[in-house]
């Protein structure tokens, strides 16, 4: 059965694969007359784009989105979304060299598994380049529940190993790697750096925060919010944990520790990162994305061919060193997404 769709009212599907003609993405369930323009969504669509930071793929993907329907007079109609992002900056060519190997750590041995077909050209489907279909939708999403008060901020908490001391919010903007305390942010660029030299990767923890999320959003039982926030973010590829609130420090305290003391002004601790049986407390939403190192690199690794004989494989060209900081806008736009859907299933009740 296909997956390519999420959500219940506010429904994404998106389509494309890396090195076809275009990627896209569908979204039916926008409510009418919020403004949309292609600038709109360009905005997030180059927070995501490759070149960013001394980590980031050289490959010059120019990211511009089209709007093929669902508005008019630079409003949303009701009617269904099609957003469109042309692939260029193509070269197959440079996939020769894997053609008939699985690269370790890729989705190339499940996918030829699953399809019986290898469709080598970077990753096809699975490549990290469908992530800016979902940050497209995202976009409109952040503007449905921006209507409501609603604002998503991500940031690096964790890089190789090195920790975020302090949030510093002004300060996410002022270094290359998102993150908030430009201390760490300084140490997090040498450890790129030298990953880099290696021929190797590193990963890293997104820290994810939504503010003046309303109380009550949530469907229990399977649909709680907790759980649909870790599908959306588990679904995109790299990602290999999620936390909420205290998370797993939360099975190393008891009780009284963990329970947060309910006054008349609210909640005295967040240990429940915003989110209680499955519904929105109104307090902070809390959320850590745990992201694997770049599978692709140059070090030399063992593998097999398509007919299952050993093989060593090196992956020269176009890569980058760690995902973050280009999966933020990824993660907010699936945070979003979520929200927005459940907004709308909250309002409709
Ligand atoms: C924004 C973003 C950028 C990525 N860039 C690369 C990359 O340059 N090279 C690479 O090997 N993997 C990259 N990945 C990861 C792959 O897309 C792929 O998901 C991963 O290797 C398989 O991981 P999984 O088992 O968690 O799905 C990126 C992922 C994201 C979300």
């Amino acid at each position: 059965m296909a997956g390519n769709t999420t959500g219940t009212i506010f429904k994404v599907t998106t389509w494309g694969e890396s090195h076809g003609k275009a990627i896209g993405v569908v979204i039916d369930g926008c409510p009418p007359d919020i403004p949309l323009s292609e600038s709109d969504i360009q905005e997030e669509l180059n927070r995501r784009r490759p070149g960013r930071d001394q980590s980031s793929s050289p490959r010059k993907e120019e990211d511009t989105v089209e709007i093929l329907s669902g508005t008019f007079e630079g409003k949303t109609t009701g009617t269904p979304i099609s957003l469109m992002i042309r692939n260029r900056d193509v070269k197959s060519a440079d996939y020769e060299q894997v053609k008939n190997l699985f690269r370790p750590g890729h989705g190339d041995i499940t996918y030829f598994k699953k399809y019986g077909i290898r469709d080598y050209r970077g990753g096809g489907r699975a490549s990290a380049r469908e992530t800016a279909t979902r940050v497209a939708a995202g976009a409109i999403a952040k503007k449905i529940i921006a209507r409501e008060g609603i604002e998503i901020i991500a940031y690096t908490r964790e890089l190789g190993g090195i920790a975020a001391e302090q949030i510093i919010m002004e300060d996410i903007d002022r270094n290359s790697i998102l993150c908030p305390d430009m201390n760490a942010a300084g140490k997090m660029e040498t450890k790129l750096e030298e990953a880099k030299k290696m021929g190797d990767s590193i990963g890293g923890i997104v820290e994810i925060l939504v503010r003046r999320c309303p109380s009550g959003l949530g469907e229990p039982a399977f649909d709680k919010i907790d759980a649909d926030l870790a599908r959306a973010l588990m679904s995109i590829g790299t990602v290999k944990g999620v936390e909420i609130g205290a998370g797993f420090e939360a099975a190393r305290m008891s009780g009284s520790e963990c329970n947060d003391p309910i006054t008349p002004e609210g909640f005295a601790t967040n240990n429940a990162g915003g989110i209680l049986a499955g519904i929105t407390n109104g307090d902070e939403i809390v959320i850590r994305v745990a992201c694997k190192p770049i599978s692709s690199i140059e070090k030399e690794q063992q593998t097999i061919d398509i007919q299952g004989r050993p093989a060593t494989i090196s992956i020269k060209g176009r890569h980058d060193v760690c995902v973050i900081p280009r999966i933020i806008p990824v993660c907010e736009a699936m945070v979003g997404i979520v929200l927005a859907d459940h907004l709308l299933r909250q309002r409709a009740k």
